[in-house]
């Protein structure tokens, strides 16, 4: 039947009623499979941007839309003011997992951050604490307390006034950070690995002088690993390589594989919420908490903290051969959450230049450039990522 979109493409029909949706490339993605995306053209691209670090088990895997297929044949929602049993499970999961063991499930990264923040806020309200202290590029979510916690200064008025309560400080500066301490602050917040901030990683100085300062103010150290979680830095929590225990975690991304699915993480000591303190309606969702357990069955299966680790050191070596030729800088990361710095600010000419060649690449700053395919990708994938990098760099 003909219709009056026929003449236009998905983007042009995007454009014209998707909200604020202007700076897309003219690319719809319609199918996918392991490290593999296909655009509406029929053209396959290598994804390294792997769904903005939530592909882990790469495009359209198995096990998740089969666990999500099963679970939405047999309950597809049943409203939070009911118990059901997938959620509880992938609660017992994350639990066993992590060892916290209280476990709100949530939809986005946004929402389980904000859910930190709440509790943070409400154990600190009784002594007057409600300030959260956070690193200037740090990333932690586009609702409004979650930008207000995230450290880009344009957003901190880019809606009116920002949410007050939150104080920024410079990433991995021990220093500005005992000076901002005192007893009104709730909570020190923030990513083991900045990852939108360009993949700058927490030192282990600055995240043991975060714990000791928040032990000697009583506030609550929060660990934002909704990217860095899960194994994309080869660990399930990457904040305990630095040799930290946060009292709350978040994961997002890669815990649903595709599927909005989010959780905050504490311990009960610390779980001050009471009934009716924190949800939503589709908080613990039988379909997010499916596809939750699906992953972390496939994680624990797969062994993918081990093969991100392995994965990234090959990527690693193949990105030092190109460095040579191309005058690359400060190769940096952990895991399959990688970046390197280009001569010339660059990198979103880069971006455009690596999709003709049938190569995804994101572009967090000016000259850098950020590498966060699925866990699964394959040596042969890593060595195609290869060849087409260095095609697209021989072009710029
Ligand atoms: C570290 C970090 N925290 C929070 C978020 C927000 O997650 P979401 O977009 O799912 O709300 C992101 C998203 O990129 C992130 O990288």
């Amino acid at each position: 039947m003909q219709t009056r979109h026929d003449n236009f493409t998905w983007a042009q029909r995007g454009r014209s009623v998707w909200m604020g949706g202007a700076t897309r490339p003219d690319l719809c993605m319609v199918a996918g499979s392991g490290a593999w995306i296909q655009d509406a053209e029929g053209r396959n691209y290598l994804d390294f941007v792997g769904g903005w670090a939530v592909a882990a088990l790469g495009h359209a895997p198995l096990a998740v839309s089969n666990a999500i297929a099963a679970q939405a044949a047999t309950l597809l929602h049943c409203s939070p003011g009911f118990w059901n049993p997938t959620a509880v499970e992938l609660a017992e999961h994350l639990a066993n997992l992590t060892g916290y063991h209280k476990v709100f499930l949530g939809c986005t990264g946004a929402e389980a951050n904000e859910c930190a923040i709440k509790l943070a806020r409400k154990r600190g309200s009784g002594k007057g604490a409600w300030k959260v202290v956070t690193t200037v590029d740090g990333f932690h979510g586009r609702t409004l307390a979650t930008m207000a916690a995230t450290g880009k200064p344009h957003w901190q008025t880019l809606f009116g006034p920002a949410m007050p309560g939150f104080v920024h400080i410079p990433f991995n500066d021990a220093a500005a950070l005992e000076l901002a301490m005192d007893d009104s602050v709730c909570a020190v917040m923030f990513e083991p690995v900045q990852g939108e901030g360009g993949v700058v990683p927490a030192t282990a100085e600055f995240a043991r002088a975060a714990r000791g300062l928040c032990d000697r103010h009583d506030a609550l150290l929060v660990a934002d690993e909704v990217q860095t979680g899960l194994g994309r830095c080869g660990s399930i929590l990457a904040h305990r390589e630095l040799g930290i225990h946060a009292d709350i975690a978040t994961f997002a991304k890669g815990l649903g594989a595709g599927f909005p699915v989010s959780t905050c993480m504490t311990s009960t000591d610390l779980d001050v919420f009471e009934p009716g303190d924190q949800g939503g309606t589709h908080t613990y969702h039988p379909l997010g908490a499916a596809a939750g357990l699906a992953v972390l069955a496939e994680i624990e299966r797969l062994d993918l903290c081990a093969r991100s680790r392995e994965a990234g050191s090959a990527l690693e070596c193949t990105l030092r051969e190109i460095a040579t030729r191309h005058a690359l800088a400060n190769l940096r990361g952990s895991g399959l959450l990688r970046a390197f710095d280009l001569p010339t600010p660059d990198a979103a000419r880069l971006v455009e230049i690596a999709r003709e060649e049938g190569l995804l690449l994101n572009a967090p700053r000016p000259a850098t450039i950020r590498l966060m395919p699925p866990l699964v990708v394959t040596d042969s994938d890593i060595m195609e990522f290869g060849v087409r990098l260095e095609r697209a760099l021989g072009r710029l």
